[in-house]
């Protein structure tokens, strides 16, 4: 049995874990910087790097820990080398390095994206489920990315074509920038998925335009009708709150959370008129109906035979049931991994890399950061 250290720093979580034989999750350890970035409703790239430095050792030893492994036990280091923020994907990198080459190890590099992919195969296989039917749509979806990616089994490890991608906000960024205009307070998504059960998902209508791309005028040839945009329903929800007179409202809300040390999904709630609960939960059906219809539509023209949804939006409840909904009535299996595995963790990112271990594929000495890695 081959045992893999996954270290994964592409964004606001410092995350390490022990993969055995590629399918077997024996440690899984995120540290969160949720608390650092929360007073400025975003992640702060400079904290971030800073965050992690002060992280990785005693991540990386809780997770050796916690699977019952040394450092001198694992077969092999796997480490996230893009896409995300260059700062702090350089400090895992520069974490592992130094590992692989004190231990005399090989060192594998993984491609975020195909980390997130590799969380749904890893729980599948955990659950005994081996079957899967190429080709793949995957809908990674999360604060940093909206893509969707058909992967087909080749000898050497999976291919992916890009079929598409967001044209401007991640899905995941439209939930942080909503609630921060909300005055909902950091993460959104989590929050705004809490919220949305409790309003009117048809009292705002928002129209297509503000959350669809325009082809108009592009040659056939050109058109991405798989790409998506979440830009305009951001603007168009801050128009609805200037429009309806809520920003006395908000402005309340946000002074009173602010003055909250770790306020819950409740507290919130209990500061949200009915006009904001109904609002926040027609934007969450807009988005989930957009995501889930033209994932749909790419499955269905694109002949696909089985779904995979991941990344930190994929933890979202709504999105998850509708998914479960239309996927059954397109006759499609469609797997979405458990709220721990959804968001960034470092056990998606060794199990990502087994394929590599197995082919003997190691990264040299001399690879750097990609902020803006490619998946193929
Ligand atoms: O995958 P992830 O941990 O990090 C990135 O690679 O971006 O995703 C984080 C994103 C955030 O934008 C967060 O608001 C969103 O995932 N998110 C959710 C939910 N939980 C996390 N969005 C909607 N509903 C949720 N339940
Ligand atoms: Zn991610």
């Amino acid at each position: 049995m081959s045992y893999i250290l996954g270290i994964e720093t592409s964004c606001d979580e410092t995350a390490a874990a022990v993969v055995a034989g590629g399918e077997r999750l024996l440690s899984n350890v995120v540290s969160s910087q949720i608390a650092t970035h929360q007073p400025y409703g975003g992640v702060v790239p400079e904290l971030a790097s800073r965050e992690h430095l002060r992280a990785i050792v005693p991540v990386v030893r809780q997770a050796l820990t916690e699977a019952d492994q040394s450092y001198e036990s694992i077969d092999a280091i796997a480490v996230t080398q893009g896409p995300g923020l260059a700062g702090a994907l350089l400090v895992g990198i520069s974490y592992a390095k130094a590992l692989a080459f004190a231990l005399e190890k090989p060192l594998i590099t993984v491609n975020h994206l195909e980390g997130h992919i590799h969380a749904v195969l890893l729980e599948e296989k955990q659950k005994g489920n081996f079957q899967i039917d190429f080709p793949l749509l995957a809908l990674v979806v999360s604060g940093g990315h909206t893509h969707l990616f058909l992967a087909e089994e080749r000898a050497q490890g999976w291919r992916y074509s890009n079929i598409g991608r967001t044209r401007d906000d991640a899905a995941g960024e439209a939930y942080d920038k909503v609630a921060k205009l909300l005055g909902l307070g950091y993460p959104g998504g989590p929050v705004i998925d809490a919220l949305a059960r409790h309003g009117n998902p048809r009292a705002v209508k928002f129209i297509p335009s503000q959350i669809k791309h325009s082809n108009r005028g592009t040659p056939k040839a050109e058109q991405t009708p798989y790409d998506f945009s979440f830009s305009g329903i951001k603007t168009a929800v801050l128009r609805y709150v200037e429009l309806e007179g809520m920003r006395d409202s908000v402005a309340t809300r946000r002074q009173a959370l602010a003055a909250m040390a770790r306020p819950s999904a409740e507290d919130v709630r209990a500061l949200s008129d009915k006009k904001t609960l109904d609002l926040v939960a027609s934007f969450q059906r807009a988005v989930v109906e957009d995501l889930v219809g033209k994932t749909l539509e790419a499955a269905g023209e694109r002949g696909a035979r089985t779904l995979f949804v991941t990344g930190g939006v994929a933890a979202n409840s709504e999105l998850r049931e509708k998914f479960t909904l239309e996927a059954a009535k397109a006759g499609l299996p469609v797997y979405v991994p458990s709220r721990k595995l959804s968001t960034d963790n470092a056990s998606m990112i060794a199990a990502a890399a087994f394929p590599n271990l197995q082919a003997g594929e190691f990264a040299g000495a001399d690879f750097s950061a990609e902020a803006s890695l490619a998946l193929r």
